[in-house]
């Protein structure tokens, strides 16, 4: 395998012998090396950053805004809200969708506090009202207000792209186009379709940690063992690959974390044959409660096997064929998006996070969690799940609505961790005040944070 650095050795997980691999974008390595070992503890609570990081980062980067299952209805709106900025989309035709500044042109009353759905969009002030487009439809008092035109009085709009199903924005005019941002994610992403899978669960939780402190704990393994000790015998850190690709203006970085084989700080009793079989045992108690756990056949290869159940699995609910490698079968394969956005690419654990900030309070952030499914074929796309909002105190595996089980278990556990990270970081000796970060498993984090002071630093 021609694509492993001496300096990382390529995963297990990815360099094992599958055909399916042949060939594929996903053993092409990252491009970028980063040498940025501590970050200053700053960017998680001072005020002066995080204002900032509104004007020069969240204004001029493409942001998930939601997914098109979201706005059902030709007239449906939602609003978008990041920190202190707002914004909204209206669901326009049957396949077009328009974004918004969520401001009034009269005096700035919020257009849309809620999802909702109508003819034209009015404000609750005074009643200026725009059709759906964003076009000037009627001004109450007309006469007291003639520098309004129907030339100049449209809703102030802002750039909208779309990928895979989901919905992006953009505030900059001058922004790049969301291909570039994107990079290599549409074309690792093409046979697990993402545009053929709908919302199953959607939660939005109030965290009392900076949206970057919440983020970082999802750009390595290395916690896994201490923080989430139930993954022991099945999750390996030892076979984590890391990976960053950047063209410049689009940035990924890409965690690949084996399963099925033991953690490095499991005992001697924690067999392969054992690996193998605790994770799929803990798979099918989430995933696929009702059906019987296999046993697996010691004398073969135990992912491929596993692999392969899981494939028939799927092709039975799904009535359509699942052609992905084995690895995306059962490992943690997630693609994090500059700035705020991460993709899994795995049937185990078809997530979708992002991470924004508080309108106010730096130490507050809200983490954002999808759940994809594959569509089922001939359905109609009327499907729609509303947000689940959780509040701090929440835990997310009393949310039986949600099935998340073993993954809110996992998610609790992180959650745990992030108001002590908070209030650490704040109490650091002054003379430190800044990280010590791994030259591998902590090189997505290293990066983001290089990238978010250069995007601070461009005036
Ligand atoms: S503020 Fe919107 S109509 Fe007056
Ligand atoms: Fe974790």
């Amino acid at each position: 395998m021609a694509t492993a650095t001496a300096k990382r050795p390529m995963s297990e997980g990815l360099a094992r012998n599958d055909s399916r691999m042949r060939g594929s974008p996903l053993l092409e390595p990252g491009n970028i090396e980063p040498e940025n070992r501590s970050v200053d503890y700053g960017r998680y609570y001072d005020p002066g950053y995080f204002t900032l990081e509104v004007e020069r980062l969240w204004r001029r980067q493409w942001l998930l805004a939601g997914r098109e299952e979201d706005l059902r209805a030709v007239g449906d709106r939602m609003p978008v809200d990041i920190g202190p900025l707002s914004f909204f989309i209206v669901k326009t035709g049957e396949n077009d969708f328009k974004a918004f500044y969520n401001s009034c042109l009269h005096r700035g009353t919020l257009l849309c506090a809620k999802a909702e759905s109508a003819d034209s969009i009015r404000c609750p002030f005074h009643g200026w009202e725009w059709h759906n487009n964003g076009a000037l439809k009627r001004i109450p008092g007309h006469w007291d207000y003639t520098d309004i035109t129907r030339a100049n009085g449209s809703l102030r709009e802002v750039q909208l792209e779309r990928w895979g199903g989901f919905l992006f924005i953009n505030a900059d005019p001058a922004a790049r186009p969301l291909s570039d941002a994107l990079h290599i994610i549409p074309d690792h992403f093409r046979d697990f379709a993402p545009e053929r899978r709908f919302t199953v669960a959607h939660v939005r939780k109030l965290v009392p940690a900076n949206w970057k402190i919440v983020q970082e704990a999802f750009m390595e393994g290395y916690h896994a063992a201490v923080t989430h000790p139930e993954t022991i015998p099945f999750t390996s850190d030892g076979h984590t690959q890391y990976d960053v690709w950047s063209n410049g203006v689009g940035h990924v970085g890409r965690l690949w974390a084996a399963s099925a084989l033991a953690n490095t700080e499991a005992g001697p009793e924690i067999t392969p044959l054992y690996a193998a079989q605790a994770f799929l045992q803990s798979m099918c108690d989430w995933r696929y409660p009702n059906d019987d756990v296999p046993a697996l056949d010691p004398d073969v290869d135990l992912r491929a096997e596993i692999a392969e159940w899981h494939r028939k699995t799927l092709e039975r609910i799904h009535g359509r064929p699942f052609p992905l490698p084995d690895g995306l079968m059962l490992d943690s394969v997630l693609y994090f998006m500059f700035p705020h956005c991460v993709f899994f690419l795995t049937e185990f654990l078809p997530l979708v996070f992002s991470f924004t900030p508080h309108p106010r309070d730096p130490s507050l952030s809200y983490f954002e969690i999808r759940m994809l499914q594959p569509w089922p074929e001939n359905a109609s796309r009327s499907l729609k799940t509303p947000v689940v909002e959780m509040g701090v105190d929440d835990r997310l595996v009393d949310n039986k609505e949600l099935a998340f089980s073993f993954v809110g278990l996992i998610l609790d556990q992180d959650m745990n961790n992030m108001p002590l990270i908070q209030r650490g970081v704040r109490a650091s000796d002054p003379a430190l005040r800044h990280s010590h970060l791994g030259a591998n498993q902590e090189m997505i984090i290293q990066y983001w944070n290089r990238l978010f002071d250069q995007c601070l630093a461009r005036p």
